[in-house]
């Protein structure tokens, strides 16, 4: 690592805890430069999740026993129609206009843990829980709207564009089709590859 390389915190340092009512404390003290997510976090997270709209998980850095980051998924639908993504379905033979979705609908790092490899595991997370889903139900894209100071983050993780936007939040999917496939035919190395924490 060179003398300016950020330090990566290791998954075994992080706990997830799905938000609650005892969290109200814990979320005041969330920091981040963008104000609409620590908004949502503090005002709209709880709400949402008891109107079952979307569910929030709180990552804590376990030795200072602080909240480093959250994330909130929910079910969605993708819309292929007209795009590059829908034609390379049609070329399949699939002509649906929307495919099963789990979006990722809020995705903080406080600004005390940024560039500390925390989003990349949230992200895996919500891949994770993709992976679970599908033993019970089809769900095919992992997407975003990512907001520009993060697309280059999504693009990292081999998120790709749907569609380009002249302004405002860019929709970006990651097809876990591979990943789905992999996990079913190798269902043990699942524990495995959380230990290592490749998912
Ligand atoms: C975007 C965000 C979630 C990234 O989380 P993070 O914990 O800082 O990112 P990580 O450390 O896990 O980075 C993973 C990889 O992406 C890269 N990356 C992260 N942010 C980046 C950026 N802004 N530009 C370029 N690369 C970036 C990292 O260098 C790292 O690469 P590596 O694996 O080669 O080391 C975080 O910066 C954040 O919360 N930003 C403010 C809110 C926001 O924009 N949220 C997204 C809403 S859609």
């Amino acid at each position: 690592m060179t003398k300016d390389a950020p330090e990566k915190i290791s998954l075994s340092d992080l706990r997830i805890e799905k938000l609650s009512k005892r969290h109200n404390k814990i979320i005041d003290n969330f920091q981040s430069s963008n104000k609409e997510l620590k908004d949502f976090l503090v005002e709209d997270a709880l709400d949402n999740q008891e109107m079952a709209i979307s569910t929030t998980y709180l990552w804590f850095f376990n030795p200072k026993n602080e909240l480093a980051a959250y994330i909130t998924i929910l079910a969605d639908a993708i819309r292929i129609h007209g795009t590059r993504l829908g034609k390379s379905f049609v070329d399949q033979g699939v002509n649906y206009k929307t495919l099963p979705a789990m979006k990722i609908g809020r995705l903080c790092v406080d600004d005390n843990y940024v560039k500390k490899g925390i989003g990349k595991q949230t992200t895996y997370f919500a891949m994770k829980k993709m992976i679970r889903m599908n033993e019970v139900i089809g769900c095919r894209f992992l997407v975003v709207d990512a907001k520009p100071d993060s697309v280059k983050f999504y693009k990292k993780m081999d998120f790709e564009v749907l569609k380009q936007r002249e302004k405002g939040t860019l929709p970006m999917y990651y097809d876990m089709i591979k990943l789905i496939k992999y996990f079913k035919e190798n269902k043990t190395k699942l524990s495995k590859a959380k230990e290592e924490s490749i998912l």
